[in-house]
C-alpha cells in the first residue's frame, strides 16, 4: 500500500468533496489500470519469457520435520504477471501494481480458487486521510476485498478496519471494526458469529508498525484453520531483524504447527517497506 501518513484534522484543510466532483475516483482508477496495462503488465508479460528473478526467501519453523513453504515460495517468477495482479489492479488495490505480492499469492493459491474458502483481510484502504495508512483521497475503500471476491468465487470474504465510516456489506463481503492496536477490539472481531468457524486465508494490511503486527498475529493466528495461511504485508525493512528475532526465539517453540517464509520483493516499486511473513498451519 501507499502508506499516507497525515496529520489530525487534514480534512479540515482539503476540498475532498470539491476535488472529487471534478474528478471521479472510478475515472481516475480506469485511467490508472490502463496506463498500468501498457507500461507494467504487457512489458512484464512479454519479459517473463525470457527472464526469470526469485524473490529473497527465509524460512522457519517445519511441520513433520520438514519446511516446504520457503523452497516453494523461492521458486515463483517474480516477473511473471498474474491474473490475481490484473483483477486487484482493476479494483484499485496496489497489490499487484506496487507490491507485486499478488504474484506471490497466486502460487500460494492456485490450488484453492475453486474452494468454498473463507477468507479475511484486515485493512479495507480508507480514502480517509485522518486514518493513518490511507490509501489516499482518491483510494478505493474495499477494492481488495472485491478483487478476492471475484478470484474466488465460491469464497466468502471478511474484512475488518479501525474506520468505521468505510465499513460495508455487499453480496458474499462482510465488514467490521477492528482496532488492532486493542487487544479487546480484536477479540470482539473474532466474538462475531460469522467468524466462529474460524479462516482459511487472513492477510492483514492494515496499520504497518511492528507493534500493530504483531497484536494481529498473535490475538488471530489461533483462528486460522488447519491448512490455512496467514500473511503480514508490508514488513518496513527497519523491523526485519526485530521479525527474524520474534520467529526465531518466540513463534518456532510457541507455534509448532506453523511454518514461516519471511519474504522480500526487492522487485516492487515500494522498496521501503516490500516485504511479507507468509505462515502456514499444518493440517493436523
Ligand atoms: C493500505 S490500507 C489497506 C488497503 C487494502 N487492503 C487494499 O489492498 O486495497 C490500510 C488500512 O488499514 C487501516 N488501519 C489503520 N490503522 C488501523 C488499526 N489500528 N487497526 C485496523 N486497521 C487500521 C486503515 O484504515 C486502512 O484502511
Amino acid at each position: 500500500m501507499a502508506i499516507v501518513e497525515s496529520p489530525p484534522h487534514a480534512t479540515k484543510r482539503i476540498p475532498r468533496t470539491l476535488l472529487r466532483r471534478f474528478i471521479s475516483p472510478r475515472t481516475l482508477q480506469n485511467v490508472r489500470y490502463r496506463w498500468w496495462s501498457l507500461s507494467s503488465d504487457l512489458p512484464r508479460s512479454v519479459s517473463s519469457h525470457f527472464t526469470a528473478r526469485s524473490p529473497q526467501v527465509r524460512g522457519f519453523g517445519a511441520v513433520n520435520g520438514s519446511s516446504s513453504l520457503a523452497a516453494e515460495l523461492q521458486k515463483v517468477n517474480m516477473v511473471e504477471p498474474t491474473r490475481m495482479c490484473r483483477v486487484m489492479t482493476k479494483y484499485g488495490s496496489d497489490k499487484g501494481r506496487l507490491h507485486r505480492y499478488t504474484t506471490i499469492y497466486s502460487a500460494l493459491f492456485k490450488e484453492r480458487y475453486g474452494q468454498a474458502l473463507r477468507i479475511l483481510e484486515l485493512g479495507l484502504g480508507t480514502n480517509n486521510p485522518d486514518v493513518p495508512s490511507n490509501m489516499g483521497l482518491f483510494g478505493a475503500p474495499g477494492a481488495s476485498l472485491r478483487g478476492w471476491r471475484e478470484l474466488f468465487p465460491k469464497a466468502l470474504i471478511y474484512g475488518a478496519d479501525v474506520d468505521r465510516r468505510i465499513l460495508f456489506s455487499e453480496d458474499r463481503i462482510k465488514t467490521f471494526h477492528c482496532d488492532q492496536l486493542d487487544g479487546s477490539s480484536i477479540r470482539s472481531l473474532w466474538s462475531q458469529p460469522d467468524l466462529q468457524d474460524g479462516v482459511d486465508i487472513l492477510i492483514e494490511d492494515g496499520l504497518h508498525t511492528f507493534e500493530g503486527n504483531i497484536s494481529f498475529l498473535e490475538g488471530s493466528i489461533g483462528h486460522v484453520r488447519p491448512g490455512g495461511i496467514y500473511i503480514t504485508e508490508d514488513i518496513m525493512w527497519n523491523d526485519v531483524e526485530s521479525w527474524y528475532s520474534r520467529i526465531a526465539d518466540i513463534y518456532v517453540r510457541q507455534y509448532p504447527k506453523l511454518e514461516f517464509a519471511f519474504v522480500a520483493l526487492v522487485d516492487g516499486e515500494n522498496r521501503a517497506s516490500n516485504n511479507m511473513l507468509v505462515i502456514r498451519r499444518g493440517v493436523e
